[in-house]
């Protein structure tokens, strides 16, 4: 006995891999086809599985793939990493445009933490090179030839890790040689990626560097845009020179220094993101699949949780409901945090407590969404607790249903981001200052403190360009009206918090709106709170029978 709870403790958790992709490997190809389309000529792009990170001792969170990593590849494990090329290269099989890396299988490993695959198996998802991982570090080694090599900013948040092995029936626990931590540092080592790098002074030489001598106001503009994301950066010297000297006889000078500073560098943190979102802000038609199947399964949350809400439930309970309708269906996860607050709690934007225990006569901002294979929905509904709207909740309610069903009517192609905002933000205005709770049109971002909008995918935020509406793309519309106790208006309205949330394709034909079954309308919604609940015989023992 003494031996078995040794070896737990000796063994450091991995707690299973992230939801396996249900896209075809053509799927992938297709994207790794369109992603290499938009590479530039001669260059190399990496990119790294997530880290497994620790929750605490030897416990680790639910592993989580990276989710460029996993758009481009539909490959759930850590320690992995694939090398995509512009150009083709070529080995004593021919010619190939990418090698996948992935770790080796190894029985002891597989006994505590699941499944790895076979190479032959890996290189059935559709990739055209599968080795593993070991042999990273020796294909890295000629990364200078390439004149870009294009990868995602380093975040060091990886722990170095152990594997185990045997030696003559013993087991011994060793550094593992190439988990994602060394497969970084042997990448960091090869493109001379200096440990104190910093992406922002990077872009700060590279805008420099590309600056036009007769327009450097835009240039000492954009400066100033970067030192606001770092303040220290205004002690840089070529920086310093720049913004406070902008003067013509000083400009050759400053370009030949920074370019020295520049001068060992081929890699490049601008390009993959650019390229994601270009990509990533429009959906394949199976992304869009797999995303009205996430946010089909988070109505059913919201439905079930307005049938059997009642006074005395607490947030977590009701946070559980959404989340065991959504494991009925088969999702692995929420995509983010699961926001369940009533009352003040639901002024608190990204709140996720999740404590109260008595709900009385309060409205409930509920704002969650299924992850299935990987794709996340994102819905609010505000309901109140006890199934009535009270006359100030009623009001207040009115004002953001309207201001959201402006922004979905014009949820249009050829729209902007940025009008559909000012279309919401206009009616809550109006709304706020009819009832007396500003006096000025500009006080509404007080009680509307957030956008409108942002693209759903494999993030709840995902990437995107924000500029104008295109077919394909799936949005929240998501306006609120937040008035925290102690707020410049009368007391009657403090502590309501409202938001609606729903998820928008956009389509040729006009606005989708994916969560609509979801009710969304103050009569709807105390409609659907009048209904019986499948869980009213769901009754577990009081906790103070269950202790002795
Ligand atoms: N659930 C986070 C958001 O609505 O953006
Ligand atoms: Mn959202
Ligand atoms: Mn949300």
């Amino acid at each position: 006995m003494k031996s078995f709870i040794v070896s737990i403790i000796l063994i450091c958790f991995s707690f299973g891999y992230a939801q396996k992709s249900k896209l075809t490997p053509e799927h992938y190809q297709n994207i790794r086809k369109s992603f290499r389309d938009k590479m530039p000529d001669n260059s190399v792009a990496v990119l790294f599985s997530a880290p497994i990170r620790n929750r605490a001792n030897d416990v680790d969170y639910v592993y989580h793939q990276d989710p460029h990593f996993f758009y481009l590849t539909g490959w759930h494990q850590p320690h992995s990493v694939i090398l995509i090329y512009k150009n083709p290269q070529r080995d004593r099989q021919g010619s190939y445009f990418e090698k996948i890396y992935v770790p080796e299988r190894d029985n002891y490993m597989e006994m505590w933490n699941g499944k790895r695959y076979s190479l032959e198996h890996v290189k059935q998802l559709g990739f055209d090179r599968v080795a593993e991982r070991k042999a990273f570090k020796a294909d890295i080694q000629y990364l200078d030839s390439f004149d870009d090599v294009l990868m995602l900013e380093f975040k060091n948040d990886i722990r170095n890790q152990k594997m185990y092995v045997f030696k003559n029936g013993k087991r011994y626990k060793v550094d593992d040689p190439n988990d994602l931590f060394d497969l970084k540092a042997a990448f960091r080592d090869a493109i001379n990626l200096p440990v104190d790098f910093s992406p922002l002074l990077q872009l700060a030489y590279q805008t420099i560097l590309s600056s036009d001598e007769n327009n450097l106001d835009q240039t000492v503009e954009k400066l100033y845009n970067i030192v606001q994301q770092d303040s220290s950066l205004i002690e840089n010297e070529i920086i310093k020179g720049f913004v406070k000297n902008p003067l013509q006889k000083h400009y050759n000078e400053i370009q030949r220094k920074t370019a020295l500073e520049l001068r060992n560098y081929n890699f490049d943190i601008e390009t993959i993101p650019s390229i994601m979102a270009d990509m990533r802000e429009i959906k394949t038609n199976d992304e869009i699949e797999l995303l009205k199947k996430a946010v089909a399964i988070s109505v059913v949350g919201q439905i079930e949780v307005m049938k059997a809400m009642h006074p005395k439930m607490s947030e977590r309970e009701i946070q559980g409901i959404h989340e065991f309708v959504y494991r009925k269906y088969g999702a692995a996860d929420e995509g983010y945090p699961s926001i369940v607050g009533a009352g003040e709690n639901g002024c608190v934007l990204h709140y996720i407590e999740n404590d109260k225990k008595e709900l009385d006569n309060q409205l409930v901002l509920m704002d969650l969404g299924a992850e299935f294979y990987g794709y996340t929905a994102d819905v609010t509904r505000t309901v109140p607790a006890n199934g009535v709207f009270s006359p100030e909740q009623k009001a207040l309610y009115k004002i953001v249903y309207a201001s959201q069903e402006a922004a979905i009517n014009g949820a249009k192609v050829g729209n902007s981001f940025r009008s559909l905002f000012q279309l919401s933000y206009d009616i809550i205005a109006e709304g706020l200052l009819g009832l007396g709770i500003i006096s000025e049109y500009s006080e509404a971002k007080k009680y509307y403190p957030h956008g409108l909008s942002h693209h759903i995918g494999l993030d709840v935020h995902d990437p995107g360009n924000y500029g104008y509406l295109e077919s394909n793309m799936i949005i929240t519309v998501e306006p609120g009206i937040y008035i925290p106790k102690n707020s410049p208006c009368d007391p009657r309205w403090w502590n309501i918090g409202i938001r609606i949330e729903d998820d928008i394709l956009i389509t040729e034909d006009g606005p989708v709106n994916l969560s609509a079954g979801a009710p969304r309308d103050w009569e709807g919604i105390e409609a659907m709170m009048r209904k019986e609940s499948v869980l009213k015989d769901f009754i577990l023992p009081d906790m103070m029978t269950l202790i002795q």
